[in-house]
């Protein structure tokens, strides 16, 4: 395959300051707030992500990261703030409308169903975000070849995702590292134009990491925004055109990835809750039980 050439970045020069302006943002939050009882999850001034970009949200356990995109996916509401997603303000909004709009996200826990197998799960995808239902208004006859149209754009994403062997298996039957591709396929069956990955790389072994981060960047030369979660900084440095950094749920720096692990405010803010494994994360300390996903698989790749 010929080397694809590197389109000009349109975030070279942009101050690395937190709530700095994007030449092209897709999505703007302003003044963004949710707390749980006395603790405030997220408290997000004002923070642009820039269209056609890869951004990664890094930050310890407990930022506000998920709670984050539970917001501005429409999976949460804030105590206040608002965000427009291309110009439109999102606000109220109900998740299944959010992802119609094409701002799709992916869970921290995986959300495939076990007992159905690959394809149907994927072809269930394509009826709508949150578990809607085909459109009544479709007529039966119609229904047919509609059906077979999903058919088709399914088999030829679980082929782009290398699971197209598994299609008629239980979603059950794939390894954790398979389900996170599975959950990344079916979130693509909506055709986001702005897809958000709740940690697509927790648990998933190196080789199947590397797909899927072509994936990622292949969602990007395609003019998809990209915006990810991750704790893995190999994997930030890699792919990331940009760098968020939460902490106490505020933006605690922004920036390109090389400036943003240089900075001393982001290295302190690992270091503060650090462990052994020099991630910065407190292993086992996740707040999982909120995420219902269908069932929790450990995630072995
Ligand atoms: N539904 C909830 N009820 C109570 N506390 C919550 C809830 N969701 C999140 N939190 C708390 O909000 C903070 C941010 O959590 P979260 O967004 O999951 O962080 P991260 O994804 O960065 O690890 C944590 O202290 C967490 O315990
Ligand atoms: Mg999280």
């Amino acid at each position: 395959m010929a080397e694809s050439v590197a389109p000009p970045n349109p975030l070279e020069g942009i101050a690395p300051e937190p709530g700095v302006a994007k030449p092209d943002p897709i999505l703007v939050v302003d003044d963004l707030r949710r707390s749980f009882g006395g603790l405030t999850a997220v408290d997000v001034s004002h923070l642009e992500f820039q269209r056609g970009a890869i951004t990664a949200i890094i930050g310890p356990n407990g930022a506000g990261k998920t709670t984050f995109f539970n917001l501005v996916t429409g999976f949460d509401a804030p105590n206040d703030g608002n965000w427009r997603y291309d110009g439109r303000r999102l606000k109220g909004r109900g998740a299944h409308r959010i992802a119609r709009a094409g701002m799709v996200r992916t869970f921290q826990l995986t959300k495939t169903l076990a007992k159905l197998t690959v394809l149907d799960n994927m072809m269930l995808a394509a009826q709508g975000q949150g578990g809607e239902r085909i459109d009544r208004a479709l007529i039966r006859w119609s229904w047919a070849a509609r059906e077979e149209q999903i058919r088709v754009q399914a088999e030829a994403l679980l082929d782009e995702f290398g699971i197209a062997h598994m299609k008629d298996e239980y979603a059950g039957t794939l390894s954790g590292g398979q389900r996170k591709l599975l959950e990344m396929a079916r979130a693509l069956m909506a055709k986001p134009r702005l897809i958000m990955l709740d940690e697509p790389t927790a648990g998933v072994n190196p080789a199947l990491t590397q797909s899927l981060l072509e994936h990622v960047r292949g969602l990007r030369d395609q003019g998809v925004t990209v915006v990810f979660v991750e704790h893995d900084m190999d994997v930030v440095m890699d792919i990331s055109d940009w760098v968020v950094v939460m902490a106490q749920g505020a933006v605690l720096a922004e920036g390109p990835p090389v400036t943003v692990a240089s900075n001393p405010q982001v290295i302190e803010a690992y270091l503060g809750r650090s462990t052994s494994d020099g991630s910065g994360e407190t292993p086992g300390k996740e707040p999982r039980s909120r995420e219902t996903g269908d069932e929790q698989v450990p995630e072995d790749g």
